[in-house]
């Protein structure tokens, strides 16, 4: 398949796949044609057994600034219903396995939104995250005030909306809004040391507790349990659960099968 705006590399030897962003000259902003690509690409490393977990990026100066300006300056809400603007983002989010986003330069806007459907974010110590789209004169609209909120509070997730201020990478990483910070020649080695090791994991029970985990955010506590014990059961109708437990047993390392 060709893209126009994304390219696609796939590690089998290491099971990742890598989504990178390329639209470099407009900061990587987020037309629908970026956001369809990229869900056309997760369709196929979701297709792909030897791809166990997946990275987006996008390059040193932006993972990217946010949902492109300029397609949407002069929409009316008519053509936004009719194109259902975000309904693409979809994909993204029901994607089961892991995505790790390796972040470096501006994550503005649905940069940041894109950043955040993604299971876990590296950034390199240049990465700055923010959802500007109140000085645009507009809110986020790929899910920024429901996830910001969950990721870091309501407190802080009102302040960067109303203001649109910018974060540091730094700042980030103590709001609990990324995993880890690196100096920026090292984002892309840590995420790809990071989507090695799930990688080597059992993918049935990495597919199931990614499920479990999302869960969380979703439902009430109660279903959230429910919904993890009979993932824990079900997989016990699994080979690698028997080599796991077994390898454990005979003091050896487990050979994953993935079913
Ligand atoms: N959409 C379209 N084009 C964009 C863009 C965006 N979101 N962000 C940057 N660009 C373009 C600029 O227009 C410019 O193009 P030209 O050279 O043709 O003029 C190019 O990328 C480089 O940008 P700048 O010259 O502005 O670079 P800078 O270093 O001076 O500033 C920046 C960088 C601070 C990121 C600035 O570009 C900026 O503020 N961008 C917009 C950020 C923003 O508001 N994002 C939210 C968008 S709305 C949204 O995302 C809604 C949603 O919830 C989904």
């Amino acid at each position: 398949m060709e893209f126009k705006y994304i390219l696609i590399e796939k590690l089998a030897t290491d099971g990742v796949g890598i989504i990178r962003l390329n639209r470099p000259k407009e900061l990587n902003a987020l037309n629908r044609d970026v956001i369809g690509e990229i869900g056309s690409a997760l369709t196929i490393l979701e297709n792909e057994n030897e791809i166990r977990c997946v990275i987006l990026t996008g390059n040193e100066r932006a993972f990217a600034a946010g949902a492109d300006i300029k397609e949407m300056a002069e929409m009316t809400s008519v053509n936004m219903i009719e194109a259902d603007m975000f309904s693409r983002w979809e994909i993204i989010r029901k994607f089961k396995k892991p995505l790790i986003a390796a972040v470096s330069g501006f994550a503005l806007g649905g940069g940041c939104e894109l950043a955040m459907l993604c299971d876990m974010i590296i950034a390199s110590d240049t990465a700055q995250f923010g959802q500007p789209e109140i000085k645009i004169g507009v809110i986020p609209g790929a899910g920024g005030t429901q996830r910001l909120t969950r990721a870091i509070g309501r407190r802080m997730a009102m302040e960067l909306i109303l203001t649109g201020r910018f974060i540091s990478a730094e700042e980030a990483k103590k709001l609990g809004l990324v995993n880890r910070v690196v100096p920026a020649e090292l984002y892309m080695d840590e995420a790809m040391k990071l989507a090695k090791e799930i990688s080597g994991m059992p993918p049935l029970a990495v597919k199931l507790a990614k499920e479990c985990v999302l869960k969380a955010e979703e439902m009430d506590f109660d279903e959230g349990l429910l919904i993890e014990r009979k993932n824990f059961y079900l997989l016990f109708s699994s080979n690698d659960q028997k080599e796991g437990m077994n390898a454990f047993i005979e003091k050896r390392k487990p050979e994953w099968k993935g079913n």
